[in-house]
């Protein structure tokens, strides 16, 4: 059966413009993995999408088109068809085609100017790029989506959508809801390997920070109707938990009793410990012996073990707990057991060297070695991580494997890919699947330019930042006077929405790779580019709706939508937009231009709706023009969802 499903799907060129041009899809890995027949049949209609996608466009039919995803890949499209035409010679020109907010188009195909400097010296028919300009647009497949096109400058083609196209395509998402614009990644499954403190020790600002990202990026990818395996790689295993346990048995003799409450504060436990560790050399001693013990697999020694893991969790949940992030720990210790197979692999092929006593592999470009077996014969972070690697490849057939982690361990994760790639676990390119990718981020500062701390204590404990953020939030509702009008529940609910979310949000459109001011007061400000602006902003939407009395669902399915006055038209194309947008977001790992692009929705929104011309309740478009708002509250309530934040209806 799998042979004759095979053959049915024709073969797939390289699409042109597809997820971020990837030059390679991972179809045949793909089908040889699937598992059940729906798995089968989910990679098969992708192909076959594809595949429809590709095939020749001048042919192709309304209803075909309607599903080609974004408006800039649905251009990319019919201007391919074009380019083949008016380059024959020309095969695989990828179209290059850009948004712009110029007043000649709302999109522009670039490939003019590269084109002709391509075919000058070969005799072409041309004469210079705005003649090849010319041609690609005369050269376009008449399609509903184009109102006009018009070439500027040294070969622009400059595209102007139909207002018709746009009203249609907006009200038809509207009914058949937001997933239709979702992208399509080339991938079944990808691991994104976040948050991940280590256990007994402080989980800091920088967890935070993963924290928030990796949930964004997994919601993407969940989004695309990937298979997302969002993996907690606690620090559960390594020499410390000899001193940990050691320090729990003299503690607590029963140390069956050492529950959270019992101990206190990990943290302090863990400095306490360590403490002991440096000033008592007969403690020291007995500690590494508990080391052997724990990983000779002794029972007490593992029990001692589990328990100490166990309270770390019970903190870390707090925080996932507050934040509304779900995470599966799989955490260091897991990958244990396979670690000496996986060296002894990479042996056979002659990978690993000898170097001072330590057994490493050598990295192109890169002047020290990593470190697979250290000196002791132990393995260490380099060791689990090559491992963890394998693993997700080879047992969880993960095509496409993130790992975000502060800056600072970039080339950690540097070596590690490199090593893949020389042993033939990932393929040499980077655009090619499976891919593993490292999305890093920059520190959180205080005020005062420096690391953040609180005042005093010297490190911040996260649960304590959220409740603040939480309380103040909350503070300001009962200052507008929601303690009078709102029961408490709707109070708690929606000061856990505005607080939480300011924190994620605060962090999240910033490029993950620059360092970022913690500020309360900037974060939880009602005006400027804030989740409380923004969540604000929808639930006045919510509310335009709300007082013009009429069923919306209804609207959707029997009004019509129109996009006459600029400020409707400005706003219909940037709704058409998200699409794309979260496809790039995705593609480069970049939350903040998801949220660039709901602050600008919701600028552009309010000069739409303060226009006097645009007038909704009681205007003779009243219809539209709800519809328009909705359209807008829909996707916003998407990007919300997709930052992980959650939307309030009132205010
Ligand atoms: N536990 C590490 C830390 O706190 C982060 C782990 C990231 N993931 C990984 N696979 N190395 O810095």
């Amino acid at each position: 059966m799998l042979t004759s499903l095979t053959l049915l799907v024709p073969p797939v060129p390289p699409p042109l413009l597809s997820f971020n041009r990837l030059s390679h899809f991972p179809f045949s890995p793909s089908i040889s993995a699937a598992t059940s027949a729906s798995d089968l049949l989910r990679v098969v209609s992708r192909r076959l999408v594809l595949a429809t996608k590709t095939q020749s466009l001048t042919t192709m039919t309304t209803q075909e088109e309607e599903c080609m995803g974004s408006v800039k890949a649905q251009l990319a499209k019919l201007f391919e068809a074009s380019l083949k035409v008016t380059v024959p010679n020309e095969p695989d020109v990828e179209p290059l085609i850009a948004a712009c907010t110029g007043k000649f188009g709302d999109y522009q195909c670039n490939n003019a100017m590269g084109l002709w400097s391509k075919i000058k010296g070969k005799g072409t028919q041309f004469r210079g790029p705005p003649a090849v300009g010319e041609a690609i647009k005369n050269n376009l497949p008449t399609s509903e989506m184009i109102e006009s096109c018009s070439v500027a400058g040294p070969g622009f083609v400059n595209v102007v959508l139909s207002k018709n196209w746009m009203s249609k395509s907006i009200q038809k998402m509207l009914i058949e809801g937001i997933d239709t614009w979702a992208p399509m990644p080339p991938v079944k499954t990808a691991v994104v390997d976040f948050s991940s403190p280590n256990i007994a020790k402080e989980m800091h600002v920088g967890h935070l920070r993963s924290t928030i990202i990796g949930d964004t990026l997994a919601r993407m990818l969940e989004f695309s109707k990937v298979k997302v395996l969002r993996r907690n790689h606690v620090g559960d295993w390594g020499t410390q938990f000899g001193m940990l346990i050691e320090f729990l048995f003299e503690k607590f003799p029963n140390f069956e009793d050492a529950t959270e409450t019992a101990i206190g504060d990990l943290q302090a436990f863990y400095k306490a410990s360590k403490l002991r560790f440096d000033s008592d050399p007969e403690f020291k001693e007995r500690a590494q012996q508990a080391v052997v013990r724990l990983q000779g697999g002794e029972e007490k020694y593992r029990r001692a073990w589990a328990q100490i893991c166990e309270i770390s969790r019970t903190e870390f949940h707090k925080v996932y707990q507050r934040l509304g992030v779900h995470l599966e720990e799989k955490g260091e210790s897991f990958y244990n057991p396979y670690i000496p197979g996986v060296i002894e692999g990479l042996t056979k092929q002659g990978l690993v060297e000898e170097s001072q006593g330590a057994r490493v592999i050598f990295i192109e470009g890169v002047n020290i070695p990593l470190i697979v077996v250290k000196s002791d014969g132990g393995f260490n972070y380099a060791s689990t991580d090559l491992t963890a690697l394998w693993y997700r490849l080879n047992e969880e057939k993960a095509e496409w494997i993130i790992y975000v982690t502060d800056v600072g361990q970039q080339q950690h994760f540097d070596m590690v890919f490199k090593a893949a790639k020389r042993a033939g676990w990932l393929p040499q390119g980077d655009n090619s699947y499976p891919k593993a990718s490292h999305v890093g981020f920059g520190l959180v500062l205080g005020e005062d330019g420096k690391r953040f701390r609180t005042r005093n204590t010297e490190v911040v404990r996260l649960v304590d930042l959220l409740d603040e953020a939480k309380s103040r939030s909350k503070a300001a509702l009962i200052e507008r006077g929601k303690g009078e009008q709102w029961a408490e529940e709707e109070i708690e609910s929606t000061a856990d929405a505005v607080g939480y979310g300011a924190v994620k949000y605060a962090d999240l459109k910033n490029n993950r790779l620059t360092n970022y001011t913690f500020n309360f007061d900037q974060m939880l400000n009602d005006k400027g580019n804030t989740a409380v602006y923004l969540l604000y902003a929808h639930a006045r939407i919510c509310s335009i709706i709300r007082r013009s009395g009429k069923d919306i669902e209804e609207l959707t399915k029997n009004g019509t939508l129109v996009l006459e006055h600029k400020d409707e038209r400005d706003l219909g194309i940037h709704l058409l937009q998200f699409a794309e947008v979260v496809e790039e977001a995705c593609t480069n790992l970049l939350p903040n231009v998801l949220c660039d692009y709901l602050y600008n929705l919701s600028e552009i929104f309010s000069k739409f709706y303060s226009n006097p011309e645009c007038k909704v309740i009681g205007s003779d478009k009243e219809t539209s023009r709800l519809l328009l708002c909705e359209a807008t509250a829909v996707v916003m309530r998407k990007c919300f969802n997709l930052l992980g934040i959650t939307p309030i209806y009132k205010i």
